[in-house]
């Protein structure tokens, strides 16, 4: 385990509560103490940054104020709700749990670490999170904020992705909350991480905490955290069939082990590389949708790209007209009317393509 003088410990802590006092951040979860509310704020903001989570936090807060009610609310209409944060397991997980304390705990959320971090989609950070901010409980937060604080403030050069170095750190950070009042250190923890020792341009010069900070001194403020390894992304080619019978068109919903997984989108043919419309409609794949009728290609959308976590999205959508007698032939979607696509979650890469009319290339 690491170990660091109890002065540097305590100087580090003091600090820090000094700082948060001075600098306080008005976000609607801070101070909150309903664990409910808390539990969904820590899943949304795992999802997205702090200004982007603020209006979903806020409009969970107002369709879902209790967790009955989100355990009431039918999958697709969460899915909705959770459209453009990506990640829809998360959501579903959150959901998956609703129903749990719902049903079998009367909808009175767990009280205990243990129970908390039992719960499906509940990690060790969100159980400390919600511990400490309900509860008061002594439960230090560790995220990808507190790694890099820590590994600066310490000057830690171990990899943070390496599960022995992961407990050291969970273990650090512990034994520095030490008796400090739990939620309100959890939260200048956090703040500290996203407001001053930033992962780009932390503002160091003006750092309560550069008199100690071991990477300020040995000039590795920007080589901290330490990664051991490198994510690989792989790039996907999307080619969207935009599937037109008048006002109507076809949609379906994603059902496999994959990215998206419970969102809807128009019919698919994904691809090794960018296509042209000639080697589009070479495709075994085109040939298997349309059979021996090829339809018309009306016209063909600009690339749109979607970065994930592991994965780079290139996406074409191919506008299609078909009449109603080759719509019969395709089977397995649904056919809505253009006009009430906006109550389907879709990726938010379709909403960049739908919002913008204007994007079309020339066939
Ligand atoms: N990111 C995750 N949880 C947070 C919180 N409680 N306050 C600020 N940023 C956060």
């Amino acid at each position: 385990m690491y170990k660091f003088s109890s002065k540097q410990k305590s100087f580090f802590r003091t600090q820090l509560l000094n700082w948060s006092e001075a600098f306080p951040r008005a976000l609607p979860w801070v101070g909150e103490k309903d664990p409910y509310l808390i539990w969904l704020s820590e899943i949304i903001l795992q999802q997205t940054r702090v200004q982007q989570g603020k209006p979903y936090f806020e409009k969970f807060k107002r369709k879902y104020p209790t967790v009955k009610d989100l355990a009431n609310t039918p999958e697709d209409d969460l899915m909705k709700s959770w459209e453009g944060l990506g990640y829809y397991s998360r959501a579903r997980n959150l959901h998956f749990s609703a129903k749990l304390i719902a049903n079998e705990r009367n909808g009175v959320f767990p009280t205990r670490y243990e129970d908390i971090r039992a719960l499906k989609g509940v990690g060790d950070y969100t159980a400390a999170a919600i511990a400490s901010f309900a509860f008061d409980l002594p439960y230090a937060v560790v995220d990808g904020n507190v790694y890099r604080v820590l590994s600066r403030f310490f000057g830690i050069t171990d990899p943070i992705d390496v599960n022995e170095h992961k407990k050291q750190f969970a273990s650090l950070a512990q034994d520095l909350l030490a008796d400090a009042p739990p939620a309100k250190y959890n939260q200048a923890i956090m703040d500290f991480g996203a407001v001053q020792c930033t992962p780009k341009s932390p503002s160091c010069a003006a750092c309560p905490l550069q008199k100690n900070c071991q990477a300020l001194q040995k000039n590795m403020v920007q080589d901290l955290p330490i990664k051991s390894k490198k994510i690989v992304k792989k790039t996907r080619y999307f080619n969207y069939l935009v599937l037109n019978i008048g006002a109507d068109v076809l949609i379906s919903k994603r059902e496999q082990r994959d990215i998206w997984r419970d969102l809807y989108e128009f019919t698919l043919l994904e691809t090794d590389s960018m296509k042209t419309q000639g080697e589009l409609i070479s495709l075994a794949s085109w040939k298997a949708l349309f059979a021996s009728t090829s339809p018309e290609i009306n016209r063909v959308s600009k690339p749109f790209k979607q970065q994930l976590t592991h994965q780079t999205i290139i996406a074409q959508f191919w506008e299609i007209s078909l009449d109603e007698s080759s719509f019969s032939k395709i089977i397995g979607y649904i056919r809505i009317n253009r006009e009430n696509l906006s109550n389907f979650a879709f990726p938010k890469l379709f909403d960049w393509y739908l919002q913008d009319n204007s994007l079309y290339l020339d066939l």
